[in-house]
């Protein structure tokens, strides 16, 4: 099969990481080129090691893995065990990975792709704070023109943010980066809370993956079990939101989404807005219109696509 698309993920795991990187390793429209590691739900030595135990986890280890920056661009790191456990991947126990990590730096892994590719086969899928693509647009601005797209888990408006009133995590963690993001030019498609909160892991999509009755299958359940038990408490909803598997699923299936080709910028200077996305969803402004914010999906579809895909590995 010709690939769809070639990507390169980046990603801080977490276990929601994790089933989107499950996700496009089972899905051969995706030409997997790296996955890079960044700081975020956990400092970096943990996210680089549990991307390599994903990757075991299916057999993949052919798949190159970078580790990028350990800390945000300007600010100190702020980590999220509260909600994915001390490894990041709490809810099972994987072994310890034995994969080799490449000794290429993350940012340079990332630069050295877009230059050497042709100009716009790229799209990044970032899952974390964009630290690692922020430090490469600031080292190699010139890439920026050379992406294809950036599709990206993160930011908040309806829903407002879920680590301040105005801020979700990724961009919290790292708003610099982000205003770089926004502010680059490149193509980028948004997957915010307003969508991913739409995509709750009630307990019947959850059974539904034990009952695949595979490793992935309950693995998968268990991290969900896991990771969703903070949202649960905090949303009082059947299941929390699913939310960076929409990153990998939209390049699967666009037609389960919708939103709109609005204006983003990123708030970086305010105490009480730091990392506020400033969504002009209502185009109440003639700002540029930088990114398309993605509103709804068809949680459905997107549990399906996860589950048939998830199928195929034994
Ligand atoms: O706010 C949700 C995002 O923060 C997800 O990417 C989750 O993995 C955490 O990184
Ligand atoms: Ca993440």
């Amino acid at each position: 099969m010709n690939h769809t698309h070639n990507i390169i993920i980046d990603t801080d795991p977490g276990q929601d990481d994790a089933i989107a990187i499950l996700l496009a390793l089972a899905s051969p429209e995706l030409h997997v080129l790296g996955i890079t590691a960044v700081a975020g739900n956990v400092p970096l030595q943990l996210t680089h090691s549990n991307i390599r135990k994903v990757c075991e986890l299916v057999y993949k280890t052919n798949i190159k893995v970078f580790a990028g920056t350990d800390k945000p661009m300007k600010r100190n790191l702020v980590t999220a065990e509260y909600v994915h456990g001390e490894t990041g991947l709490n809810g099972t126990q994987l072994p310890e990975p034995s994969m080799p990590l490449q000794s290429k730096h993350a940012v340079d892994f990332i630069i050295d792709t877009v230059q050497t590719q042709p100009e716009k086969s790229i799209t990044l899928c970032t899952l974390g704070p964009l630290s690692n693509v922020g430090l490469a647009l600031e080292k190699a601005p010139e890439i920026a023109p050379r992406i294809k797209q950036l599709v990206m888990m993160g930011g908040g408006l309806f829903e407002g943010g879920n680590v301040t009133p105005v801020a979700e995590f990724n961009i919290y963690v790292d708003p610099d980066a982000a205003r770089l993001v926004f502010e680059s030019g490149i193509p980028i498609v948004v997957m915010p809370l307003d969508v991913t909160h739409k995509a709750l892991t009630t307990k019947k999509r959850i059974e539904a993956f034990r009952a695949l009755d595979s490793t992935v299958g309950s693995v998968s359940a268990d991290w969900l079990d896991f990771f969703e038990r903070f949202d649960e408490d905090k949303y009082g909803t059947d299941g929390g939101p699913l939310h960076d598997p929409n990153v990998i699923a939209y390049l699967l299936k666009p037609e389960l989404y919708s939103g709109r080709h609005i204006n983003v910028e990123i708030e970086t200077q305010s105490a009480l807005t730091l990392g506020m996305t400033v969504a002009d969803y209502w185009r109440v402004t003639e700002k540029p219109r930088n990114a398309v914010w993605v509103t709804d999906v068809d949680a459905d579809g997107f549990f399906d696509l996860i589950l048939k895909r998830f199928a195929q590995f034994n």
